[in-house]
């Protein structure tokens, strides 16, 4: 049996964890879940809200599946998900937006994977005061980095018969840094002539991602992928159907994009879409696909139905919605 780390988080986080691990037990697939909590409840007992268990557990079993944990604002922790990040470094965000059945949005066929760089960019942290009125941010592009997140754009456009990678800069601009990662995404291009390459500048991808959204898999520095993820979540429906996942090379975090929903905590009320197709997609990651082809049958079946949460407009309690699709398993 498969030994995955399950940190169930806080907020909704428990509500939504239950449910898709009920789901994925309902599938007839047996995981070992080694449940490990982290974030704004342990920091009382721990001092830290991520622990070291947690990242001791990430290691062993070298695959989590994590539901949302609060960053306390302003007591100096850093984010949970920021750590996570760097300590196993996961450089690669990978976020597929794809339209789901019945579920009303301003596009039909949208079918997007976001590859965005973890690691660097100005998410690096290099900033400084110059003076009380002066702030400076350094944004930080390096070609092992571009390399390594081009090459796992690609690689992922073969293995999922995808037909292109659009590289997205701001190289007109940031002729230095942008210039680099463009520039590294061409000579990368190189050893995939199967796949298609394309260009864009980020500006001009948002007015195009809003008027007609047709592209395939994009890859992008940091920032841009950061801001650029929400807008094809928004595509598709939003945070509650919105999966994500932080891949390394030696470790992967899957994860809903949205955060604990305290506004919406233990209400059963939260949308367990987004966990349960980052469930999907790690299940995928371990080689179960039959079971992850089963399961996500089995929610498109109940959207089909006409059964949804309420933030996609429905009445089905979180519970409901989680029984509905073990119902059309
Ligand atoms: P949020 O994503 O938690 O909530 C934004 C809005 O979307 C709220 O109205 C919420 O009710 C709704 N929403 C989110 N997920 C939903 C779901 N599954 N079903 C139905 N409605 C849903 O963002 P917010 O409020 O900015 O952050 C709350 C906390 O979460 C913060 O402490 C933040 O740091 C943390 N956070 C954690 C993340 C993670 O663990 N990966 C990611 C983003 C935020």
């Amino acid at each position: 049996m498969r030994t995955v780390t399950l940190i169930n988080g806080d907020g909704i986080g428990p509500e939504i964890s239950k449910a898709v691990v009920d789901i994925i037990k309902a599938s007839g697939l047996e995981i070992d879940w080694d449940v490990q909590t982290a974030g704004a409840d342990v920091i009382e007992k721990e001092g830290t809200p991520l622990p070291q268990r947690v990242l001791d557990s990430i290691k062993r079993n070298k695959v989590a599946l994590k539901a949302p944990v609060t960053t306390p604002i302003g007591k100096g922790f850093r984010s949970v998900n920021v750590q996570l990040r760097k300590d196993l470094d996961l450089y690669a965000n990978l976020r597929p937006c794809k339209n789901l059945p019945n579920v009303k949005t301003r596009f039909e066929n949208v079918d997007i994977v976001v590859v965005r760089e973890n690691t660097e960019d100005l998410y690096a942290g290099i900033e400084r005061q110059v003076d009380a009125d002066t702030a400076e941010s350094i944004k930080i592009i390096t070609r092992k980095a571009s390399d390594r997140i081009c090459r796992f754009a690609f690689d992922y456009a073969v293995k999922n018969g995808r037909k292109e990678v659009c590289c997205v800069t701001k190289a007109n601009i940031m002729k230095l840094s942008d210039g680099l990662f463009l520039d590294t995404y061409r000579n990368v291009a190189k050893d995939y002539p199967q796949i298609k390459q394309r260009e864009i500048l980020v500006d001009n991808l948002c007015m195009q991602l809003v008027q007609n959204p047709s592209f395939d898999v994009l890859v992008l520095p940091n920032l841009y992928g950061d801001i650029v993820s929400d807008l094809c979540a928004g595509l598709i429906g939003g945070l509650g159907v919105a999966q994500g996942a932080n891949i390394g090379l030696d470790y992967a975090v899957f994860e809903p994009v949205h955060g604990s929903a305290p506004d919406i905590k233990g209400q059963n009320k939260a949308n367990p879409t987004a966990l349960l197709l980052s469930a999907i997609e790690m299940l995928r990651y371990i080689g179960e696909n039959t079971y992850a082809d089963k399961i996500e049958k089995a929610l498109f079946r109940t959207f089909e139905k006409g059964i949804c949460t309420v933030d996609l407009g429905g009445t089905a309690s979180t519970d409901e919605f989680s029984d509905a699709v073990v119902a059309n398993m």
